[in-house]
């Protein structure tokens, strides 16, 4: 027989959402994003991240996804690394339009305004799909409120995994509110480290020898204007955070602002 509404209805797991896939954009062969549905109701600070999951053989399965939509935005956006054995990713990677997707009811996260202390520059640190939270701060006008200057850095191995980021940038341009708010505030800042680009090398090393500040043509990390933010793989974290640390910075959480903070990225 057809399978009816309350078959399925059965299936989902009590108290959280279901929502509906939009849209999916892959970019390579390791990384998509996807568009669903936002529940009435559901809120968020953007930079935070939320369990999405799916159902798998009966149980649901679920892994921490930065949301990289702005708090504003009506839809969620996320944006996904394909791992083939994966046991989320493997099944995520396929979803089409008109699917299902699963998300606890509570967002959380360190990577909000909230957490950092008044300042004038803003940087936002990312490699891979750490970029994800900042894909929802640099599309939130209250970034553009708190900061004269927003600096987006993102460093991928292969130029091809850099096209979220340039599109990102190309949507708030074309976005006539959006673009007014920003304006030249944001300097969106790519490289990467194994192929041949213009920008090449780590962020940690660019930092490290200064040339993040000569190309942007701004001032060495200073504790009294200069804020951060990191989102990137354990071993970039910890090698960023200690480059920050050593610029005089401290780090900050949700109950004690301060100058820095930093989020683990969704690896698998
Ligand atoms: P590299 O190619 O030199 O390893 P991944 O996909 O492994 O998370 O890497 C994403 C990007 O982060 C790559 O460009 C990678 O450079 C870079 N990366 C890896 N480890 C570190 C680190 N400890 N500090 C800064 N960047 C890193």
């Amino acid at each position: 027989a057809p399978a009816k509404t309350e078959d399925f209805a059965e299936s989902i797991p009590a108290g959280v959402y279901a929502e509906k896939v939009l849209s999916v954009t892959h970019y390579t062969d390791r990384l998509f994003r996807f568009r669903m549905t936002r529940p009435e109701g559901f809120r968020f600070r953007s930079g935070e991240f939320a369990m999405i999951g799916l159902m798998v053989e009966g149980k649901p399965i679920y892994r921490a996804y930065s949301i990289a939509s702005p708090a504003w935005d009506e839809e969620l956006e996320f944006f996904s690394i394909k791992v083939p054995d994966g046991p989320l990713t493997q099944h995520l990677q396929k979803i089409q339009p008109g699917d299902t997707v699963l998300m606890r009811k509570k967002p959380t996260g360190t990577l909000v305004l909230d957490a950092l202390t008044p300042g004038k520059r803003l940087y936002m640190f990312s490699t891979g799909t750490g970029i994800a939270p900042f894909a929802s701060l640099i599309r939130d006008p209250e970034t553009y409120e708190k900061f004269e200057e927003v600096i987006l850095t993102h460093t991928c191995r292969e130029v091809a995994e850099l096209k979220y980021g340039f599109d990102l940038i190309e949507e708030i341009r074309s976005n006539e509110l959006l673009s007014e708010i920003v304006g030249d505030k944001l300097k969106h800042y790519a490289t990467v480290t194994r192929e041949d680009y213009p920008f090449q090398g780590r962020i940690t090393d660019l930092i490290a020898n200064g040339k993040l500040f000569s190309d942007l043509g701004v001032p060495a990390l200073d504790p009294a204007v200069d804020r951060g933010m990191i989102c990137g793989s354990s071993a970039m974290l910890k090698d960023t955070k200690e480059l920050l640390e050593k610029a005089g910075l401290t780090e900050g959480a949700n109950n004690k602002p301060a100058e820095f903070v930093i989020e683990r990225a969704f690896v698998g």
